[in-house]
């Protein structure tokens, strides 16, 4: 059945860049978007700069700007950043439209309908320079638990309690350094613990489809111990005011976090209105009426999901608004390991990615390599990035179109054969269950299996040695097959990276049909040009990303330290005591370079019955050549091509019978019982055993 889809990526915040973190989810849904839209689905991806809130206000303040033209600056810059990395939204809307106004009203004034707004005075700190009360990020001051100085107002950083901000010792204003005073004002809160309202958030956060189980249970841990939920903030403030008729908090504005969320109905519905001549009874009615059968699916952050599954059904329900029908929760991005820091250069923006020359598309595929629907954290390590890329891209798909493309272009035309069951039986089942790895956001898959289908056409090809005889019969069949492959690798990659995928296509005079019953095993071959190349990455041009600030700014940080700081810095760490006679330092351990390598080609060495001479990818532009004694253990050398194992990569080159082998290989037991110590397909040659 063909569905109808209602797709969000979270908004972005319009005060600053689009960097690689906002990106894994912005990937990871146009990914499932196009994925959708491939299986034939209609498909509305709606997002929008999140315009209003403080920090807005405040920045657009600062640089002398009214917030509206700030935020609007921002949004438009996003859009570029987005439209560059294929992120191809239906709309890139704002916040601060009329349309978002109407809908935050109608939300508003449906909860105080439903009785679920009263007010509540409420004790906040106040800078009387400023004349502004002070969010929790505006505030600073000496963790109340531990003591740690310049600690924000909501956590301390340092050993994690959270606390009310008036809790902190010596606090000060972030914006003028003054101490606040503490001010009482009143304010809208929303009754979450009503019966009614709670028994609908309740079920939707237990109705299955909604939510991941782990999520699940996260979530139920905030129900069981729900607070209510302030809704206004005082003036000064960027967002829509309170609905007019609400005296009793005139002057009052809605708090971000309500219009925000309501931005993608705001959103959708001119999306509709200006793209599709629908009008907004019409599109309420299709998409969001309860019982309506689109589906309605947010992907967002795991710093956001209380919003998203505690308030946020509260205020649909109250709207008259269908609840969503999944909430997709993805974990944030370590680069190098690490959360992203400015100061080490690894806050790294689509703009840095985009100027240091790389394709946008190889941040997509990697992002995809790794992306499964768990809210684990992604690591963008430089180092894996390089060796993915060059080991699953270049060297294998890349690498085996043009091939294929090069030595099927001497047949001088089209070139129709039958089938191979081995190639089309692999590529019909990758496809199959790339599908399913699709639906369910286990796009790690959908790459390996992609790979899957490129490894056997390669072996394949590589076995039969096309290039050294003229193009017969046999060979023909062969890279017929490869390119009927390689078209299929594309429907399945197509996703993921939109325009290498149509390259290949076009190379092989195909076009990319609709998923459902594709069988690309059928009909002629025709070169048309060259498929897409990816270049292999060396490591300068991955550091590239890494921008560190000018030398004199980690003094700058130095010396805003207070004297303590700086004393607890300086006797931080002492050196360590050297490792006890037959223990190696860490050190040591960190000078064996242990890496992943790909056997490419296994054979025996004549003469020496205890040798195997192996081709090996250790993500290396060339492969090594490894002699090791296994030949006992490994009578048919030929089974091991394909296999992932481990290598001393950095050891000493050394000839054993007269070849330069390059490394040694880990094995467990005694020969004939060796066992090659292995990794799965999953971790990509040249990668770091650690
Ligand atoms: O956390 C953020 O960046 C918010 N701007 C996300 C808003 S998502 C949605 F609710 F609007
Ligand atoms: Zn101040």
């Amino acid at each position: 059945m063909k569905k109808r889809l209602l797709v969000t990526s979270a908004l972005p915040y319009a005060n600053g860049p689009i960097h690689l973190g906002h990106l894994v989810e912005y990937i990871q849904t146009d990914v499932y978007v196009r994925f959708r839209r491939a299986l034939g689905h209609e498909v509305a991806y709606v997002c929008a700069a999140d315009s209003h809130g403080t920090p807005i206000e405040v920045n657009a303040s600062k640089a002398g700007m009214a917030p509206g033209a700030f935020a609007e600056k921002w949004r438009t810059e996003q859009a570029e950043d987005f439209r560059r990395f294929s992120v191809d939204f239906d709309v890139f809307y704002t916040t601060d439209s009329p349309e978002n106004q109407k809908w935050s009203w109608r939300v508003y004034r449906a909860l105080k309908q439903k009785g679920l707004i009263y007010a509540r005075e409420v004790e906040q700190l106040y800078c009387e320079k400023d004349a502004r009360f002070l969010p929790d990020r505006f505030v600073k001051g000496t963790c109340p638990k531990c003591g740690t100085p310049d600690q924000y107002g909501d956590v301390c950083e340092k050993c994690g309690t959270t606390y009310d901000p008036r809790e902190l010792a010596a606090p000060r204003c972030v914006l003028c350094g003054t101490p606040p005073v503490v001010r009482a004002s009143k304010h809208a809160y929303v009754n979450l613990r009503e019966s009614n309202v709670f028994g609908v958030v309740q079920e939707w956060v237990r109705a299955e489809g909604h939510l991941e189980p782990a999520v699940r249970a996260q979530v139920q841990g905030w129900l069981d111990d729900l607070q209510d939920w302030c809704i206004t903030r005082d003036a000064p403030y960027f967002g829509f005011p309170v609905p007019p008729e609400e005296t009793e908090y005139a002057g009052k504005y809605l708090y971000v976090w309500v219009d925000a969320p309501i931005g993608y109905l705001a959103s959708a519905e001119n999306f509709f209105a200006t793209q599709r001549g629908l009008s907004p009874e019409a599109f309420e009615k299709s998409w969001l009426a309860e019982g309506a059968d689109a589906e309605l699916q947010h992907f967002i952050g795991k710093d956001i999901l209380r919003f998203h599954s505690v308030f946020w059904p509260a205020m649909l329900w109250s709207a008259g608004v269908k609840r969503a029908d999944r909430l997709a929760v993805h974990g944030h991005l370590t680069v190098n390991g690490e959360k992203m820091s400015k100061s080490r250069g690894t806050f790294v923006t689509g703009k840095t990615y985009l100027e240091s020359g790389l394709d946008p598309e190889l941040l997509r595929y990697f992002y995809a390599a790794n992306l499964g629907p768990g809210i684990y954290d992604i690591d963008l390590s430089l180092e894996e990035f390089r060796n993915r890329i060059n080991a699953d891209l270049a060297n294998n798909i890349a690498n085996l179109a043009s091939r294929v493309a090069t030595l099927l272009q001497r047949a001088g035309g089209p070139v129709t054969r039958a089938p191979d069951e081995e190639i089309r039986r692999t590529t019909l089942a990758m496809l199959q269950h790339s599908r399913a790895a699709y639906e369910a956001l286990q796009y790690r898959d959908v790459v390996r299996n992609a790979n899957q289908i490129a490894d056997l056409c390669n072996k394949r090809v590589q076995a039969a040695k096309p290039w050294e005889n003229p193009l017969g019969d046999a060979e023909q069949a062969l890279l017929w097959n490869a390119a009927k492959a390689l078209v299929g690798i594309a429907q399945l990659l197509q996703p993921v990276m939109p325009r290498f995928a149509a390259g290949l296509v076009a190379a092989f005079g195909a076009t990319l049909p609709a998923w459902d019953g594709f069988d690309p095993f059928s009909g002629p071959v025709e070169i048309k040009g060259k498929p897409p190349q990816i270049a292999r990455l060396d490591a300068r041009q991955v550091a590239r990303l890494i921008v560190t600030p000018p030398a004199d700014e980690p003094q700058k940080v130095a010396k805003a330290l207070s004297p303590a700081e700086t004393a607890s810095k300086a006797s931080a760490k002492p050196a360590p005591p050297p490792p006890p006679p037959g223990v190696i330092g860490y050190d040591d351990f960190a000078r064996v370079e242990l890496k992943v390598a790909r056997i490419l080609a296994a054979q025996a060495v004549p003469k020496a019955d205890k040798l195997l001479q192996l081709s090996v990818d250790v993500g290396e532009p060339a492969p090594r050549t490894i002699v090791a004694g296994i030949a006992q253990s490994y009578p048919d050398p030929a089974a091991l091509v394909g296999r992932r194992i481990v290598v001393v990569a950095n050891l000493e080159p050394r000839p054993l019978r007269g070849i330069l082998s390059q490394g040694m290989l880990l094995a467990a037991g005694e020969s004939p019982n060796l066992q090659l110590v292995s990794v799965g397909e999953g971790i990509a040659p040249g990668t770091r055993v650690k």
